[in-house]
C-alpha cells in the first residue's frame, strides 16, 4: 500500500510527497518528473510537438506501472491530470489516495509563480485554468481516502500517523485533517468504525496510544447503553441523562467528580461519546480537568456528525443565557461512524438536518442544491458539511471574523431555547426558527419561502406558539455576541453569500420574531 497524492497543479504534491517520504524514510517519486526523464523533453513539449492526448497516453502508463510496482510505504505524487484515465484511477485501489485539496486563485498564483509556470500548457489563460480547476474537483473528491488541505511547510509530516490508520480504518473511511491556529488534528468518518473494530484496529484508527493515554467516557443514559461497549476497554465511564436541560455546571461537576473518583490523571483523555450536548459538557470538562486533557469526539448524532464535534466550542449553558460559560478546546480526533445515526429517533435526525440545512446556505453550490433538492443525508453530505465547517474555523478559530457566520439562525435560535427553558424544542429545531427570523432580515422572502417549505417537508416546526416575543427579545439582548449596543447578526444575500456582524434595528428583530407567532 503506496501513499498517493493527487490534486490540481500548484496544490503542492511534490512538496508533500518529499515530506511524507521523509517522515517515512523513504524516497519520492513523482509522476512528472519521472515521465519528463523517460520522455527526455519537458512536459510543455511534449504538448506542442505530439499534442495533449499523445501526452495522456504515455502519463497513463508509466502511473500505472508506478502503482502496480509500488512497494508498500511508497509515496507517490501524481500529474493533475493523470486520473482522468480509467486505468490509472482503477490502479488506485488497493493504495491510499490523499487529495491536496487548494482553490483556483491560490493555484494560480503558485503555478505563476514558478520560473515555468506560464509555460504549462494547461495554465495559459486565467478563465480556463479555474474552469478546468472546476471540472476536475469532483473526481479528485470521489477518489480521494484522505482530504489535506492548505498545509503548511514540514505540516504534512503530522499527518503520517493518521494516513496510516486509514489501513486499519473499515473499507470506505475517509481522513479529513482538520487545522486551526490551535492545533491539528484527524477526522475520520466511515461506516462501521465503531461498531466493527476490535481492540486492535481500534488502537490503530485511535488518534492517541491508547496504551499511555487510558481512554475515560462521558456519554448520556442513551448513548452509553447502546455504544460504551463499542469503544473497547475503557478506564471508566461517567453518565449524564440525556438533553440540553443537562448541559449544566451541576453537570459539569458530576463529570469532574466522576474523572477524580476514577483516578484519571493528565496522562489520560476523555472521549465524548453522543450528540453535541455531550461534546460540548465532556470537551468543557476535558478543557478544565486538572487544567486539561485531551478529548477524542465520537459523534452519535447528526448535529454532532456534521457540526458540535468539530472547531473546539466547548461549554454548558446558564439558566439565563445559552453555551455562556465555556472554553475553545480543539478534539485530539473525531470519529464519526454514521451507521450510529440508524438508532437515532427521527424527530433528532429532523432537527440534526438543520445544522446541513444552515451549512449549505452557508456553503452554497453543490451540497445547497443538494439539500434543497431534499435529497437523503448521506455520507457524502456529511463530508461536506465537515469540510465546510473545517475551513471555516480554519480561517478563524476564535469567532473573530468569518467563524461567526457559522451562528447563522442561532441567535434567534439560541434565545428561543432559552426563552422556552431548554425542554420544548430540540437545538435544531430552534435553530430551523431562528433561520426563518435571519431569511427575514435579509430581506430575502422567496428564499425564507423555499427554507419554510424545506422545514415543513422535514416535520419541523416554522412557528413559535405560546411564547412571548418579549421572553425571546430578552435572551437575545443577553446573547454573548452581544458588543456594546447591539447583538451582531448574520444575514444571507444567497447561498453561499453570509455575511456576518450585521447590525438590525431593534424593531425589524422584533417583528422577525413577532411573524414566528402562529
Ligand atoms: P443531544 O446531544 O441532546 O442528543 C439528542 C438526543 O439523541 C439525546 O436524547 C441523546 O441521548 C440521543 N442520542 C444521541 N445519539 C444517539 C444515537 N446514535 N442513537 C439514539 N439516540 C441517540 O443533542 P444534539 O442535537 O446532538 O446537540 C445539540 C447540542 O449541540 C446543543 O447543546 C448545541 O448548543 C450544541 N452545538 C454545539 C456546537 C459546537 O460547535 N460546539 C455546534 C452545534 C450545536
Ligand atoms: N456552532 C458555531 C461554531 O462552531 O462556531
Amino acid at each position: 500500500m503506496a501513499f498517493v497524492l493527487i490534486g490540481f497543479m500548484g496544490a503542492g504534491k511534490s512538496t508533500v510527497a518529499s515530506e511524507l517520504a521523509a517522515e517515512i524514510g523513504v524516497t519520492a517519486l513523482d509522476s512528472d518528473t519521472l515521465l519528463e526523464e523517460r520522455l527526455g523533453h519537458p512536459v510543455a513539449n511534449e504538448f506542442a510537438l505530439n499534442g495533449e492526448a499523445s501526452f495522456r497516453a504515455k502519463e497513463e502508463q508509466l502511473v500505472c506501472e508506478l502503482l502496480s510496482d509500488a512497494r508498500p510505504d511508497s509515496v507517490i505524487a501524481l500529474g493533475g491530470g493523470s486520473v482522468l484515465s480509467e486505468r490509472v484511477r482503477g490502479a488506485l485501489a488497493g493504495h491510499v489516495t490523499v487529495l491536496l485539496d487548494i482553490d483556483p486563485d491560490t493555484a494560480w498564483e503558485r503555478v505563476h509563480a514558478t520560473p515555468d509556470g506560464a509555460l504549462r500548457p494547461l495554465a495559459r489563460d486565467r478563465e480556463a485554468f479555474r474552469a478546468l480547476h472546476a471540472s476536475r474537483g469532483a473526481l479528485y473528491e470521489e477518489l480521494a481516502d484522505a482530504v489535506l488541505v492548505d498545509l503548511p511547510i514540514g505540516g504534512a509530516a503530522r499527518a503520517v500517523g493518521a494516513l496510516r490508520a486509514l489501513s486499519a480504518a473499515p473499507e470506505g473511511t475517509r481522513l479529513l485533517w482538520a487545522r486551526s491556529a490551535s492545533g491539528e488534528y484527524p477526522v475520520l468518518i466511515g461506516r462501521g468504525l465503531i461498531g466493527e473494530c476490535d481492540e486492535e484496529q481500534l488502537g490503530r484508527i485511535w488518534p492517541l496510544d491508547r496504551s499511555r493515554s487510558r481512554p475515560f467516557c462521558v456519554s448520556d443514559e442513551t448513548v452509553a447503553a447502546a455504544y460504551a461497549d463499542r469503544l473497547g476497554d475503557l478506564a471508566g465511564t461517567v453518565t449524564i441523562p440525556p438533553g440540553e436541560a443537562h448541559k449544566t455546571l451541576a453537570s459539569a461537576e458530576h463529570v469532574w467528580q466522576a474523572l477524580l473518583g476514577a483516578a484519571m490523571t493528565r496522562a489520560d483523555h476523555v472521549v465524548a461519546l453522543g450528540g453535541g450536548v455531550v461534546g460540548d459538557l465532556a470537551g468543557f470538562c476535558a478543557a478544565t480537568y486538572q487544567r486539561g486533557v485531551p478529548v477524542v469526539q465520537v459523534p452519535t448524532t447528526l448535529v454532532a456528525q456534521v457540526d458540535s464535534a468539530y472547531g473546539g466550542k466547548t461549554g454548558v449553558d446558564l439558566p439565563e443565557a445559552k453555551n455562556y460559560v465555556g472554553v475553545y478546546h480543539q478534539p485530539a480526533g473525531v470519529l464519526v461512524d454514521p451507521d450510529t445515526l440508524a438508532t437515532l429517533p427521527p424527530a433528532e435526525l429532523a432537527a440534526g438536518w438543520v445544522e446541513v440545512l444552515k451549512t449549505a446556505l452557508i456553503a452554497g453550490g453543490t451540497l445547497w442544491d443538494a439539500v434543497a433538492a431534499g435529497g437523503e443525508v448521506d455520507e457524502r453530505t456529511i463530508l461536506a458539511c465537515v469540510r465546510t465547517k473545517l475551513a471555516v474555523v480554519a480561517a478563524d478559530e476564535r469567532d473573530g471574523g468569518r467563524r461567526q457566520v457559522l451562528n447563522l439562525g442561532h441567535t434567534v435560535g439560541h434565545a428561543i431555547e432559552t426563552a422556552t427553558g431548554y425542554a420544548r424544542y430540540r437545538h435544531g429545531e430552534a435553530v430551523g426558527l431562528g433561520l426563518l427570523a435571519a431569511l427575514r432580515l435579509s430581506g430575502q422572502d422567496e428564499l425564507r419561502a423555499q427554507v419554510r417549505e424545506l422545514l415543513i417537508a422535514n416535520g419541523l416546526p416554522v412557528t413559535l406558539p405560546d411564547t412571548a416575543p418579549e421572553a425571546v427579545l430578552a435572551a437575545i439582548a443577553r446573547d454573548k455576541k452581544r458588543v456594546s449596543s447591539h447583538v451582531p447578526f448574520v444575514l444571507v444575500r444567497a447561498p453561499g453569500e453570509v455575511s456576518h456582524g450585521c447590525e438590525v434595528a431593534a424593531e425589524d428583530v422584533r417583528a422577525a420574531v413577532a411573524e414566528l407567532a402562529p
